[in-house]
């Protein structure tokens, strides 16, 4: 999977591998406007919170290269970044990453391609620390030889640059010969479990089994999981966590349990602005993600629906969080 490259830059343009289409199809499309960005974002063609992240700061660039080519005055370049930010609100990424890239529009379009290539370059090699930080993490507090890991939503490297965050802890576990097994929630309404985990698994020949949401309390309960571990899309400074709906579930399943519950997430997912996760936007999506599968009706056609597409776990609910540096327990310091 190392050899996937989700998210590209070339020359002047972002190639990036369309996840709507995954696991049956697996084709680049080519982004060269800010409004192809917008719309891959908003699709969930590129999602996760770190490459949501990558994107934005290389959305930046395309609106910077749109600008001249149309003649954008500077206040619709503006106009289009803000778009670009505002294009999906829980993953701070994105937000963090255009602002970042944003503050060297007037430097010229090699400055804002490096830092855009720094945020990248910088993703990667949090992959790999907090996989490390987790591994020595797990070795000095857990001592398994072996883990029965659940996992929720999709945090590897279609979700990232590199490795990915809960799915890299998982990856390098089983490279030390420490996964038994992982179970995968499917990760209603689109799948990211069951289209993206299992397939990114599949092809690093790591055991799983993919269950339905409403498994894994059960499978939680029955004492069929030794740890479960997932990403976020933004964590407030008391540890609530933002991550795909669902996660809340796993969670509460875990405190009563007793289970160990990991949040694995590089520091550009913590948001050092907000005390709680009662100031997270979350994003309500769509209602045919909910009353349709693929083509087929599977409600009423025109029931009402709740759609979130996050919630929120209590910092208190997290046993730990992995990041890449050591000790990112942010939880009011
Ligand atoms: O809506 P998505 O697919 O962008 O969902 C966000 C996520 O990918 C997850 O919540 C994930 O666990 C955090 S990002 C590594």
């Amino acid at each position: 999977v190392s050899d996937i490259r989700p998210i590209e830059w070339e020359t002047d343009h972002l190639r990036i591998l369309d996840q709507t289409l995954l696991p049956s199809i697996e084709e680049y499309r080519e982004l060269r406007t800010v409004n192809d960005v917008i719309l891959a974002i908003q699709s969930l063609a590129v999602r996760g919170a770190p490459a949501l992240g990558a994107v934005g700061a290389y959305g930046v660039v395309i609106a910077f290269i749109q600008a001249e080519r149309e003649q954008w005055t500077p206040e619709t370049l503006g106009q289009n970044i803000r778009n670009l930010r505002d294009a999906r609100p829980t993953a701070v990424n994105l937000a963090w990453a255009v602002d970042r890239v944003s503050r060297y529009l007037g430097d010229g379009i090699q400055r804002i391609l490096d830092e855009a290539q720094a945020i990248e370059n910088e993703d990667r090699e949090a992959n790999l620390a907090i996989a490390n930080n987790a591994l020595t993490w797990l070795d000095v507090n857990y001592q398994k030889p072996s883990y029965r890991i659940l996992t929720h939503c999709n945090t590897g490297t279609l979700a990232t640059t590199y490795w990915g965050t809960a799915l890299g802890v998982i990856r390098a576990l089983h490279l030390a010969g420490k996964v038994t097994e992982v179970l995968v929630d499917e990760t209603r309404p689109l799948l990211q479990g069951s289209r993206l985990t299992a397939w990114e698994l599949e092809k690093l020949g790591i055991p799983y089994r993919i269950q339905v949401d409403s498994a894994a309390a059960g499978a939680i309960l029955g004492g069929m999981v030794d740890f479960a571990i997932v990403g976020a899309d933004r964590i407030a400074k008391n540890g609530d966590t933002a991550n795909k709906v669902g996660t809340l579930s796993v969670a509460l399943a875990c405190k009563y349990a007793g289970v160990p519950f990991f949040v694995a997430a590089p520091t550009s997912t913590f948001d050092q602005s907000i005390a709680s996760g009662n100031s997270i936007e979350i994003e309500e999506r769509n209602k045919r993600e909910v009353l349709n599968f693929g083509n087929i009706d599977v409600a009423p056609i025109g029931s009402n629906v709740f759609n979130p597409a996050f919630d929120v776990t209590p910092g208190s609910f997290v046993t730990h969080f992995f990041s890449e540096t050591k000790d990112a327990v942010y939880r009011g310091e």
